[in-house]
């Protein structure tokens, strides 16, 4: 079983190449931000909560979502492994996610950390909201959400880069070039293991 969480700032292609990735390695992608956009959409009671923080740019709070994603795990029965794409976003859900999989035998085995500078995050995500629809693509809450990114998900990194799982990708460019670079970079990360 192969666990990956693909990891960077909103706007920094997390989605993009979760989707480019998946299928080489035969992953199930579960993205934390669609699952809740789905809530949303059917108007579940999680869904009505979650609202009110995605739309503030603000992380909806630790239980609920872990309570989420040990949901979508419980369902998964095929696959080789799992790209986690949004989640874990703070060390509390990090250490959950950790014990969720251990419960499994299984661990994350790698971090890709899609680096990308902070106004062509911006540039992005307010060309991606004149499709999107996404309450969250405006000025303030992307502003919002890179602060959040910064005080409280950044040390997810830092927390997977102390068990040497970090994998820093330059996420600027062309996207097949960089989706061919994660999986180089993968699979020399996995080989060097065996
Ligand atoms: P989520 O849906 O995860 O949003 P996000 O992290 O803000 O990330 P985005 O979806 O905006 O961007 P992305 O990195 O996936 O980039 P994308 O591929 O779309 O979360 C939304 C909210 O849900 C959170 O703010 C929070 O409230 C809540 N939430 C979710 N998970 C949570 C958790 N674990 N804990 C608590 N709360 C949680 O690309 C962006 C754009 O750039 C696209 O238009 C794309 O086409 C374009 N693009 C991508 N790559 C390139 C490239 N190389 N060159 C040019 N354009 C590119």
């Amino acid at each position: 079983m192969l666990n990956i969480v693909v990891f960077g700032a909103p706007g920094s292609g997390k989605g993009t190449q979760s989707d480019a990735i998946k299928s080489h390695f035969n992953l199930f992608h579960i993205s934390t931000g669609d699952v809740l956009r789905q809530e949303i959409a059917l108007d579940t009671e999680t869904g009505r909560i979650a609202k009110k923080y995605i739309d503030g740019g603000q992380l909806v709070p630790d239980d609920i979502i872990i309570e989420v994603l040990a949901h979508v795990l419980d369902k998964l029965d095929h696959q080789d492994g799992v790209i986690f794409d949004g989640f874990p976003r703070t060390v509390v859900q990090a250490e959950a996610l950790d014990k969720m999989l251990e419960k499994r035998g299984q661990r994350v085995d790698a971090l890709v950390d899609l680096q990308v500078p902070e106004e062509l995050l911006v540039e992005r995500i307010l060309n991606r909201s004149k499709v999107s629809g996404r309450s969250d693509d405006n000025e303030e809450a992307v502003r919002q959400r890179l602060e959040v990114y910064k005080s409280r998900t950044i040390p997810v990194m830092e927390y997977y880069r102390a068990m040497g799982k970090h994998i820093p990708i330059n996420g600027v460019g062309d996207i097949n070039e960089i989706s061919q670079g994660i999986i180089s970079a993968l699979e020399q990360k996995l080989n060097r293991k065996v």
